[in-house]
């Protein structure tokens, strides 16, 4: 395309036609720049991927087996190792009702498409994982916004309330670990009340567990999924204990959309790539992911830790914060009042130090969330993580002045 053209005559559908770039692809080009201390991001941290185990396993896959560069059929074993998993996270299922998908991002894409009728509703909390709001776009979802609270998660009664008025929700989006973007694990009591809702309204649950297996407290609960089986659909993904780099994740459902997932599929794709299906079964079968998730939490842990005191140390007055117990992130509440999104051009500019303003988490750009900002600690090593808060509270301390 020629940098002339003129975007209003580029021929696109209306909805795409209102895309803005996302905050994450604007944060890319601030965070690259050298010398940025970045609390962005939700990426894992590169010095703990399991570079080794990673290629001694492609490497047998090459050595090993012909076919491993020709198209083919999703790999039944990988399927059978995610079961396993499963059932380390207290949930029982089988392997016809895994399906293999690009990424925990693929695999809510492709349950929209079978489960959502253009211009129907969808649920979700008003501080949602901003991909997920990408995924609606193209069905021009009316969204169902109901409250969620930093430390209690989503808000019950406002789902019963919005169901008892006859709403019927294509499916309600939620997380009930490692809550991108609040930090936060819900409850048992909690998680039951809001199965039984699902089951009583027939309403079908998305349950986003990109970061289920990242934890890092004695007591650890089962997923949604754990409870119900019918009205539950789980996403998974290698993402986040891996390598993003590998592109596979997976879903849980009911038997019978298995196919259907894989006819969306590869309308789009063909298949989620064999090869690094393969390379994944390799390193699985070699028994290594065990001590890595061993590994990965305790890091995190101190990665947690580290940036919460460092929080008690830096941040002004009347900020507060979640202690997550699971996932990558910190959500900071300022006085209402405090707009992140403004702010942040001054941190990258006086202190050099990124976040992501709580704007990017709210529903069609909502503001309810203009005083928060997101926080990541998996992506930068303690000491750094010590510095970079010092610079946000500076950040903070000037704008309060
Ligand atoms: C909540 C949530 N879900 C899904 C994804 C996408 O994960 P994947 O790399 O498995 O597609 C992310 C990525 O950051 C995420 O934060």
């Amino acid at each position: 395309m020629s940098s002339t053209t003129n975007p209003s005559e580029l021929p696109l559908a209306p909805w795409a036609r209102r895309l803005a770039p996302s905050a994450i692809q604007d944060m890319l080009q601030h965070i690259t720049k050298p010398g940025v201390f970045s609390l962005a991001l939700g990426l894992p941290a590169a010095e703990l991927f399991p570079t080794q185990g990673m290629a001694e396993a492609a490497a047998r896959v090459l050595a090993e087996q012909g076919g491993a560069l020709q198209y083919s059929a999703t790999l039944q074993p990988l399927r059978e190792h995610v079961v396993a998993l499963m059932a380390k996270r207290g949930v029982r299922c089988s392997p016809q009702q895994v399906f293999l998908t690009t990424g925990a991002q693929q695999g809510m894409n492709l349950l929209a498409r079978l489960m959502l009728e253009p211009g129907q509703a969808v649920m979700l909390e008003d501080r949602v994982y901003s991909g997920f709001q990408q995924v609606l776009d193209p069905f021009q979802a009316r969204r169902l916004a109901v409250p969620t609270d930093a430390r209690t998660g989503i808000d019950l009664d406002a789902v019963q309330s919005v169901l008892a008025s006859g709403e019927r929700p294509a499916f309600l989006y939620t997380m009930s670990d490692g809550h991108n973007p609040l930090g936060l694990s819900l409850a048992a009591e909690a998680r039951e009340r809001l199965v039984k809702l699902a089951r009583d309204y027939r309403m079908p649950i998305i349950e986003d567990d990109a970061y289920g297996f990242l934890h890092y407290e004695d007591r650890v609960l089962p997923p949604l999924r754990a409870l119900d089986e019918q009205w539950v659909y789980y996403v998974g993904s290698f993402s986040k204990i891996l390598a993003p780099a590998l592109r596979v994740g997976w879903v849980v459902v009911p038997e019978p959309m298995v196919f259907r997932l894989a006819t969306v599929k590869e309308s789009s794709d063909i298949d989620t790539a064999t090869f690094t299906q393969r390379i994944i079964l390799a390193f699985l079968d070699s028994g290594k992911l065990e001590g890595h998730l061993v590994r990965l939490r305790q890091e995190y842990r101190l990665r947690r830790d580290t940036l919460l005191r460092a929080l008690e140390t830096h941040l002004p007055k009347g900020a507060s914060w979640t202690k997550p117990a699971s996932g990558m992130f910190v959500w900071v509440e300022l006085p209402e009042g405090n707009d992140t999104t403004a702010l942040l051009a001054r941190a990258l500019e006086l202190e050099k130090v990124a976040y992501l303003p709580g704007q990017a988490f709210g529903v069609q750009g909502g503001r309810s969330a203009a005083h928060c900002m997101r926080l990541n600690f998996s992506n930068c090593e303690p000491a750094r993580i010590e510095d970079a808060v010092a610079r946000l509270g500076r950040v903070l301390a000037l704008a309060r002045g």
